[in-house]
């Protein structure tokens, strides 16, 4: 099995996962955020009541324009969960909810993050586009790998 056909196989079973449990996880957010935006701590406390992990909490506000998030800082990170779940996305939202939360405990700016179903760069699996004050930039193949540098880079230049 190549390396792709792996990562194509994990990508299918987490968003069968994902699928199973979207509406549930949109309805507990509609409770949690009554038509306000909601704090990245209220999708926590969500994922915790339900058992599931954060990372697919937020990926099902991807489609909802209704659930959204309290904006935190200047520069913001979006990533497609859309069928570039197939090709890595949420591994690379896991690891973007996970480097947040550190600079958070640390005192470090925040980064703020959203999910969309796609962001036209589908030829291109797993995309990200990038809000800075240096402006949009897209970054495609994303590896979960690159993103301690890209958040370096755009959080710590201010
Ligand atoms: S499906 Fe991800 S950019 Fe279109």
């Amino acid at each position: 099995m190549t390396g792709l056909d792996a990562t194509i196989l994990e990508g299918i079973e987490q968003a069968s996962e994902f699928v199973a449990v979207a509406a549930q996880i949109r309805e507990a957010l509609r409770e949690k955020c009554c038509g306000q935006p909601l704090s990245y701590q209220d999708v926590e406390s969500v994922a915790e009541a339900l058992g599931l992990s954060t990372t697919l909490v937020h990926a099902s506000m991807a489609t909802e324009p209704d659930l959204t998030l309290v904006i935190t800082s200047d520069v913001r990170f979006t990533i497609c969960v859309g069928e570039c779940t197939l090709h890595g996305s949420f591994k690379n939202l896991q690891a973007l909810l996970e480097h947040r939360k550190t600079r958070v405990e640390e005192g470090k700016m925040p980064f703020d993050i959203e999910t969309r179903g796609c962001l036209d760069r589908c030829l291109f699996r797993p995309s990200m586009l990038i809000r800075s004050p240096d402006g949009y930039a897209t970054k495609l193949r994303l590896k979960p790998e690159e993103l301690p540098e890209l958040i370096t880079s755009l959080c710590d230049s201010w």
